[in-house]
């Protein structure tokens, strides 16, 4: 866990993305998940991870911040 950083939540989050959309998952734990809110400009923690789908897909996006697949979950939360 990088400095500042926290755990965002014990558990992935399902979410439809849809196709050619920027997002930006939340790499600090401290807003409301799984996506910034910009809190991690107060916290002074790590900033979010900007991706795009190329077709429109369900997902599981990673909370815990542990992932070694930013933004999805990869079973770390469970370690
Ligand atoms: S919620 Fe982070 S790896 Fe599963």
């Amino acid at each position: 866990m990088k400095e500042n950083n926290i755990r965002g939540g014990d558990a992935p989050i399902k979410v439809e993305l849809e196709a050619n959309k920027n997002y930006s998952w939340c790499s600090c734990g401290h807003g409301d998940q799984p996506f910034c809110n910009g809190t991690h400009r107060k916290e002074k923690a790590t900033t979010p991870l900007t991706f795009q789908v190329e077709e429109a897909k369900e997902a599981w996006l990673c909370t815990c911040k542990l992932t070694k697949n930013p933004p999805y979950c990869d079973g770390s939360h469970n370690a």
